[in-house]
């Protein structure tokens, strides 16, 4: 159902019934790691997949065995971007179709009192200006953190900036929207609301808890 305040024309929400299945197994409490983990993989692969379709690319012409033939070629690099910990598990969704991207690592946490993104560390690439930077979270909140990650790599030079998450609240996409809106986001469900912790209502936990077996 759709929400007020959020500018649909600058959101992605993938619905697919494998997206949906895979969604149900990670918002689960019963499901184990090693099977939060695949499930995060396969909806990563159709998140990237639908992130990508940005990407711009330039005709080139091959040869095949019978004559020539027109066909295309990525125009720009492809960074992506985990904020760590729990992006980490969404970046093999990337280099499943893009096996030479660049990856840059931005390491934040979240305060448990604050609930303000705390930065711990930071390793890009050269070159984020020409590229197309894709932030990658499984989770997007009060936003703290994927705006903190936007003004971030804007800093180090990315114009070309997408960010992609698993489940997101109305808040944290109203503040992204806010914050940095020429950013095209790419999520799997848009949840209800966020409770007084900044847990996202269902939501599924914390992902990088879940993801790395840890709590
Ligand atoms: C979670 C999540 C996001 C952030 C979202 O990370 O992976 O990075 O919180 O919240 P926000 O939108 O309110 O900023 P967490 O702090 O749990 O760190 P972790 O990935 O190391 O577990």
């Amino acid at each position: 159902m759709s929400k007020p305040d959020i500018d649909y024309s600058r959101v992605t929400v993938v619905d697919h019934p494998v997206v949906a299945r895979d969604l149900t197994i990670l918002r689960d409490k019963q499901t184990p790691p090693q099977l939060f983990r695949l499930a995060l993989r396969r909806i990563g692969i159709i998140l990237a997949y639908h992130s990508l379709k940005a990407l711009p690319t330039q005709e080139i012409e091959v040869e095949t065995p019978i004559k020539k033939a027109g066909g295309h070629e990525f125009a720009t690099n492809v960074v992506a971007v985990p904020i760590i910990r729990a992006g980490l598990g969404l970046v093999d969704a990337v280099t499943t179709f893009i096996p030479e991207a660049q990856i840059g690592h931005l390491g934040m946490y979240r305060d448990e009192n604050t609930h303000q993104p705390v930065d711990y560390y930071s390793n890009l690439p050269s070159g984020l200006e020409k590229a197309m930077v894709l932030i990658v979270d499984p989770m997007l909140a009060t936003g703290g953190s994927a705006c903190d990650s936007i003004s971030f790599v804007k800093e180090k030079g990315a114009k070309d900036i997408h960010f992609m998450c698993l489940i997101s609240a109305p808040e944290g996409i109203n503040r992204l929207q806010r914050e940095h809106p020429e950013v095209p986001i790419v999520t799997a469900a848009i949840d209800d609301h966020l409770n007084e912790q900044a847990f996202i209502v269902p939501g599924l936990g914390d992902a990088g808890d879940r993801y790395f077996g840890t709590d």
